[in-house]
This record gives C-alpha cells, structure tokens and sequence, in this order.
C-alpha cells in the first residue's frame, strides 16, 4: 500500500529555461530573467498559500559565471535590482529570507543587499526562501568541511549536515526542475538524498500555480522508502 507523501515541506526548484523561453520571442536572454523574477513572485505566493514551510531556488550556480559577460553582468544587476524592489513586499508576506552561497566573489552593493535583506525578514515565519546565488552543492560540502576541519571537530554525517549552508532547514522533499532538463547541475548534491525528483518541460517564466499544483499532485502520489519496503511502510500505517 502506498504511503502518500501528501504536501511536502521543503520544495526546491531549479529555475530552468529563462533563455530559451526569451529566444523564441525574439528577445534578449535577459528579458527572459526578468520573466524568471515574475515567476517565482507567483511561486513564492503559491507556496505560501499551501503552507509549505521552505522554498529553496537555484538562482545562479557556481559555473554560471562561464557565460558570456554580458549575461553575468545582467543577472548581476537584475538581481540588485529585485533586492531594492522585492524585498518590503517579501518583509510585508512574512517570508524569512536566506541567501546561500559563496559571498566573496560578489560586490559590496549585492552583499549588503543580502544582510539587510536577511536582517529586515529574520523575525518572519509564514515561508522560509532560500536563494541560491554563487552556488553549488560542491561548494558547499567543502565549506562544511572545511568548517569542521578549522573548528578541529570529528567529520561525520551528523556534523557535515550541521555545517551544510541549509543547516536551518529540513532536506527538501521534493525537487523540481523546469525546462525540460533531466539533471541536478550541481544543486543540493548532499540534501537531495532522499528528495523525490520532478522534471517538467515548462520553462521557468510560463511556470505557474497550475504547474506548482500538477507538481504536488505528482509528490503526493508517490511512496518514499527511506530504503524500507512498500509492506513495512503499510505496517507503519495501521493503527496502534
Ligand atoms: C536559468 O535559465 C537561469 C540561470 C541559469 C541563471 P537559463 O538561463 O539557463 O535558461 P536556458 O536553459 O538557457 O533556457
Ligand atoms: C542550473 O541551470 C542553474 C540555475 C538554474 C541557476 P543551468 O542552465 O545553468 O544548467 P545546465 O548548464 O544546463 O546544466
Ligand atoms: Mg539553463
């Protein structure tokens, strides 16, 4: 008997196909970033309003910065420009916002931006929103080691997870992908363990609370095991 996994916590996305959905209009890749923007305001609404606790979002990877320059500088300025835009109605919706990734390389303007955006909505509990900017699931197993290793504290499961930059949140339950791409591309490679996986062809600026519903309906439906059997888990439902 299935275990239905019902709604899930912790929903992450890699944001996909911004550049492609910009191209078959003719418009500059840009144009379809700031689509991208649009779409997680409604996607962070959406899950507000099905009470999921956390939303992680794959803004821009560690090997991103290999685009051409132009794009780097535009996703750079779109995103300083979300962070002086953005920010009071997320404060006024009660998301408590993160953002997670390597910092050093950034500019003084987007770094500020990150701390008192982070300050200003601490205190807030209706959504936690993880934007992972500058980042990769590489980047950030090696941090957590590095921590443990300059701490002189023991390297194990526990303490690892500890480190991880999304210590403060449960591992996502569900991860989705848009844009038709059937990899992780370096996000979460040590959260993702036991997420289930959802791939769609929509590209990120056409996804909506239609898509995120068709999404919850494919989480619920299926059984997660943890590495128990289907028997075990039926065991586990009956009542005491
Ligand atoms: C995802 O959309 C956003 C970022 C990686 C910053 P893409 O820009 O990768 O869009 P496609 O995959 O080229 O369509
Ligand atoms: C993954 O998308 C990163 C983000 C969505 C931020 P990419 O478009 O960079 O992934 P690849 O290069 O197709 O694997
Ligand atoms: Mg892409």
């Amino acid at each position: 008997m299935a275990l239905p996994a019902v709604v899930p916590r912790h929903i992450a996305i890699v944001m996909d196909g911004n550049g492609r959905w910009a191209s078959k209009r003719f418009l500059p890749r840009i144009a379809g970033h700031q689509q991208g923007v649009e779409a997680l305001k409604r996607i962070v609404r959406a899950c507000a309003k099905h009470k999921i606790a956390v939303l992680t979002v794959f803004a821009f990877s560690s090997e991103n910065w290999s685009r051409p320059a132009e794009e780097v500088s535009g996703l750079m300025e779109l995103l300083a420009m979300a962070l002086s835009k953005e920010v009071s109605q997320l404060k006024r919706d009660g998301v408590q916002l993160h953002f997670v990734g390597a910092r050093e390389t950034l500019s003084d303007r987007v770094k500020h931006g990150f701390d008192s955006a982070e300050a200003s909505t601490a205190e807030n509990t209706t959504l936690v929103l993880n934007v992972c900017f500058n980042y990769g699931g590489r980047w950030d197993m090696v941090q957590a080691a590095k921590r443990l290793v300059h701490a002189g504290l023991a390297i194990n499961e526990d303490s690892l997870a500890r480190s991880m930059a999304l210590a403060h949140c449960p591992d996502p339950d569900l991860i989705i992908r848009t844009g038709g791409e059937t990899r992780i591309s370096n996000f979460l490679l040590w959260q993702a363990a036991y997420s289930e996986l959802y791939f769609c062809d929509v590209l990120w600026p056409d996804f909506d609370e239609g898509e995120l519903d068709i999404a919850l309906q494919a989480y619920a439906s299926r059984e997660r095991r943890f590495g128990k059997t289907s028997d075990q888990l039926a065991v586990g439902t009956l009542p005491a």
